[in-house]
């Protein structure tokens, strides 16, 4: 058996659009308010794309931006990895005109469905292609325009989700020095898959015009079953992750922004405070695949991503499914 190539993050990027929806805006559209979406979900804001906008453009500049931080040519990817929900178009998958755009001519590409831990579903097959020496490089995105599936007269699951897109390259450990992932995990539990769904679409109920008047291609999510099985996934998660490392070791906690009150409910469980998590749900709500990666790319920027220190990210959303790594930065 060879011996395993150790995988490290060389460069982050993100990219979101410019479109910001306030929750002022929301109650415009539904019986909401401010006071309510921050007080239950922590967010203010979040960013919707435009007209002409979609899941691609940002993941092209979300792309560049990381190969930059690399110092990184996109000739040397092996690979293009997109988690998302919401690509361009079912198909081709979003990663092949990511990776014609951005000029990745020696990349294979493909996409990742696994809804909010399509991210780090992405990451981890992107660090079994790079640690079994089968890619040298690999552009790992989540990304997605969740706003072109909402039901803005739907006030139980409008107000919640956003846009945006997030990148991480994957190399060998030795030729970048930085962010080793040391450990990763999936999980899935597919008996649940009506508590986030989009009933229709797919190959089982064809988009008609009866189907669009039913509202069938909308997200539609049990939000309060969602919520018992987040808290109880994201603590077991973190747990799972930490094993074998003291509290000291670990600089940052990076979770899916799911829902502040989630997240704050799931640290109470864990036993630790909230100054080690990242939180920027606040500007971009929950943008599902995304908000891993951008969450990764904003800490780095803000300088919270220590040298030597352990980062830990979670994600759970629809399928039922779940992912978990331990990073040392
Ligand atoms: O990324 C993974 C996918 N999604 C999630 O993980 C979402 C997880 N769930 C949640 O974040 C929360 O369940 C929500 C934010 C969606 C809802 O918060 P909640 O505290 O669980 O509210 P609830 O569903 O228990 O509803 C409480 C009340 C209800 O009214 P009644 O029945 O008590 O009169 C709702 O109709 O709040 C009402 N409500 C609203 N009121 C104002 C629901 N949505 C809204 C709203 N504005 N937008």
């Amino acid at each position: 058996m060879t011996s395993r190539v150790r995988v490290g993050i060389a460069g982050t990027g993100a990219c979101m659009p410019s479109r910001v929806m306030t929750n002022h805006d929301f109650e415009k559209l539904v019986d909401t308010s401010d006071e309510w979406i921050q007080q239950r979900t922590g967010i203010k804001e979040r960013r919707f794309v435009s007209e002409n906008e979609c899941t691609s453009d940002l993941c092209v500049v979300a792309a560049q931006r990381a190969l930059e931080a690399a110092g990184m040519q996109a000739s040397e990817l092996d690979l293009v990895v997109t988690g998302t929900l919401t690509p361009d178009y079912l198909l081709p998958g979003v990663s092949c005109l990511v990776q014609d755009r951005i000029g990745a001519k020696n990349a294979g590409a493909f996409d990742c469905s696994a809804a909010c831990t399509g991210f780090l579903t992405a990451l981890s097959i992107g660090e079994a292609f790079v640690g079994s020496g089968r890619a040298k490089a690999v552009m790992v995105l989540g990304a997605e325009s969740l706003s072109r599936f909402l039901d803005l007269n739907d006030r139980t699951s409008c107000i919640i989700f956003g846009d945006g897109a997030g990148a991480v390259v994957l190399r060998p450990w030795e030729e970048c020095r930085t962010g080793e992932v040391l450990r990763t995990t999936l999980g899935a539990d597919g008996s649940g898959y009506e508590f986030i769904h989009m009933k229709g679409g797919g190959a089982k109920t064809p988009p008609t015009a009866a189907s669009v008047a039913r509202g069938d291609h909308f997200i539609r999510m049990r939000g309060r079953e969602v919520f018992r099985f987040a808290v109880t996934k994201m603590a077991d998660l973190i747990v799972q992750m930490a094993e074998g490392h003291s509290y000291e070791e670990i600089g940052l906690i990076v979770p899916h922004q799911v829902n502040a009150r989630i997240i704050e409910s799931a640290m109470d469980r864990v036993g630790w405070p909230l100054d080690k998590v990242f939180i920027n749900i606040d500007k971009y709500g929950n943008t599902s695949a995304a908000t891993v990666p951008v969450a990764l790319d904003e800490a780095r920027r803000a300088g919270r991503l220590e040298p030597g220190k352990l980062v830990i990210s979670v994600a759970f959303g629809a399928g039922l499914t779940w992912g978990g790594t331990l990073i040392r930065w």
